[in-house]
C-alpha cells in the first residue's frame, strides 16, 4: 500500500496520564511536514528517561507516546529533506543536532537547542503534534516517541547508518550506548590505570562500565541496590560490586576506603540526586572527577558542601555521551559493525511489541540490562 503523503493508522503505546499503565492503541499518524520524516520503527530499547516520564519525575504533556531509543527505516521524508530519503535505515536521536545553534556550532556543545528534554513540550518543531487517537491530539515525547509503529520526527533528529546495520540491536546506539560509553571515553577521557565508580549499572553505567574498561581503567567499582546487576557487571570489567543498603557506612565513605584517596572518576548514571552526592563525594578532592549522566527529576536541586570545589575537583554534567549526535553516531554502529565495539551484552532480552507490559516488568524488576521492543 502507498503511503506517501497519506495519514498512516497503526499501533502505538499510549500514555494517558502520568503512573497509568501504558495502553497498546490505534493511532493515526500523519504525513511528515517539511524538515519531518516519518519512520517505520524496527526497535526501540526502554531507558530509564522513559521511566522517568512515564513516572511523572520530568515534567511532561500527557497523553502521549513515550520512547526515544529507537531504530527504523524511513517511510517518506518531508520537503527540504535531503539527509536520508526513503528506504534508508536510521536512528533517531533524543538530542538533535540543527548544526546552526550555538551549542551545534561550539566544538565542546551538543545540547542542540533544538532538543526537546530540557523542558519537554511534547510537540514538534512548528508547536504541533503527528499524533492523534480517537481524534484526540496525542503528545510526542523528546521529539522522538518509538513506541509505536510508526512516527515522524524532524530531520535534525535521526540520522542515516550503515545499510548493513543489525536493525533488531542497534537502536541501543541511538541513545543508552553511547550515553554511557560516550561519558567515560569521549567526556571523562578515562585514563589507564585509573580507578572509577559508576552508580547505577542498568544500561547506561553498564556502557560506561565498557568505556572505563576500553580506556584501561584498572579498577572499576560498581554501585546498585539491585544485586541482579552484578554477575553482568563482573562480565563488563566491575571488579568490584557495592550494594548500598547492605553497607554499615555511606556508600562514598566505603568507597574512599577502599581507595585510599578516592576514585580518579566517579559516574551518576541512576538519576537521583543522592547518588549524584555520593559519586561527588567519592572522588579524590584534588584531581578526581565527577560526571552526571542521570537525569534527574524536574523540580530537583543538587547541594554539596560548597568549600570542597576548591580542592580542585570537577564536576560535569554529560549528555549523549557529549557526542555531537549526527556527526558520531554512525561511526559508532560502523564501529560496532567492524567489531571494534560490542553492544551485544547489553541487549538481555528482545519482545515483541505486542509483549509491552512484559518488556516494562522486565526493565521493572532489573532483570534486563536493556529490554528491546521489536515491532
Ligand atoms: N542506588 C544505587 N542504584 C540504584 C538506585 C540507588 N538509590 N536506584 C536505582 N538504582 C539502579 C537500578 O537498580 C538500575 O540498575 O540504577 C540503575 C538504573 O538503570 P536503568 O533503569 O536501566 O536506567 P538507564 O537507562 O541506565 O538510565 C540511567 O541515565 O540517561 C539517564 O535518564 C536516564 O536517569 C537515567 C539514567
Ligand atoms: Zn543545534
Amino acid at each position: 500500500m502507498n503511503t506517501l503523503g497519506k495519514t498512516i493508522t497503526c499501533r502505538a503505546a499510549i500514555a494517558w496520564a502520568k503512573n497509568s499503565p501504558l495502553s497498546i492503541e490505534e493511532v493515526q499518524v500523519e504525513p511528515p511536514k517539511s524538515g519531518e520524516v516519518r519512520i517505520k520503527m524496527i526497535s526501540s530499547g526502554i531507558c530509564g528517561s522513559d521511566d522517568h516520564v512515564l513516572k511523572g519525575e520530568l515534567v511532561v504533556n500527557f497523553p502521549l507516546i513515550p520512547g526515544h531509543e529507537g531504530a527504523g527505516i524511513v517511510e517518506s521524508v518531508g520537503d527540504g529533506v535531503c539527509s536520508m530519503k526513503p528506504g534508508d535505515k536510521v536512528l533517531i536521536l533524543i538530542i538533535p543536532q540543527c548544526r546552526e545553534c550555538d551549542a551545534c556550532l561550539h566544538p565542546k556543545g551538543n545540547f542542540c537547542y533544538k532538543q526537546d528534554v530540557l523542558p519537554c513540550s511534547g510537540v514538534m518543531l512548528d508547536g504541533t503534534s503527528r499524533f492523534s487517537c480517537r481524534g484526540q491530539k496525542i503528545y510526542h515525547s523528546f521529539r522522538t516517541s518509538s513506541f509505536t509503529e510508526y512516527t515522524v520526527v524532524p530531520e535534525i533528529a535521526a540520522v542515516k547508518i550503515d545499510d548493513a546495520a543489525p536493525m533488531d540491536k542497534v537502536c541501543l546506539i541511538s541513545c543508552g550506548f553511547p550515553t554511557g560509553y560516550g561519558a567515560a571515553v569521549n567526556s571523562a577521557k578515562v585514563t589507564p590505570g585509573s580507578t572509577c565508580v559508576v552508580f547505577g549499572l542498568g544500561g547506561v553505567g553498564s556502557a560506561i562500565v565498557m568505556g572505563c574498561k576500553a580506556s584501561g581503567a584498572s579498577r572499576i567499582i560498581g554501585v546498585d541496590i539491585n544485586e541482579e546487576k552484578f554477575p553482568r557487571a563482573r562480565a563488563l570489567g566491575v571488579t568490584d560490586c557495592l550494594n548500598p543498603n547492605k553497607l554499615e557506612k555511606p556508600v562514598q565513605e566505603v568507597v574512599m576506603e577502599m581507595t585510599g584517596v578516592g576514585v580518579d572518576f566517579a559516574f551518576e548514571a541512576i538519576g537521583l540526586v543522592d547518588t549524584m552526592v555520593a559519586a561527588w563525594n567519592s572522588c579524590n578532592n584534588s584531581y578526581g572527577v565527577c560526571l552526571i549522566a542521570g537525569l534527574a527529576p524536574s523540580d530537583a536541586q543538587l547541594s554539596l558542601e560548597a568549600p570542597k570545589i576548591l580542592s580542585g575537583k570537577t564536576l560535569k554534567g554529560v549528555c549523549l555521551g557529549d557526542y555531537k549526535t549526527r556527526d558520531c553516531i554512525p561511526q559508532i554502529v560502523t564501529d560496532y559493525l567492524q567489531n571494534k565495539i560490542n553492544i551485544d551484552p547489553l541487549v538481555t532480552y528482545q519482545l515483541p511489541f505486542n509483549q509491552l507490559h512484559e518488556a516494562l516488568e522486565l526493565f521493572h524488576s532489573g532483570k534486563a540490562i536493556r529490554c528491546v521492543l521489536l515491532f
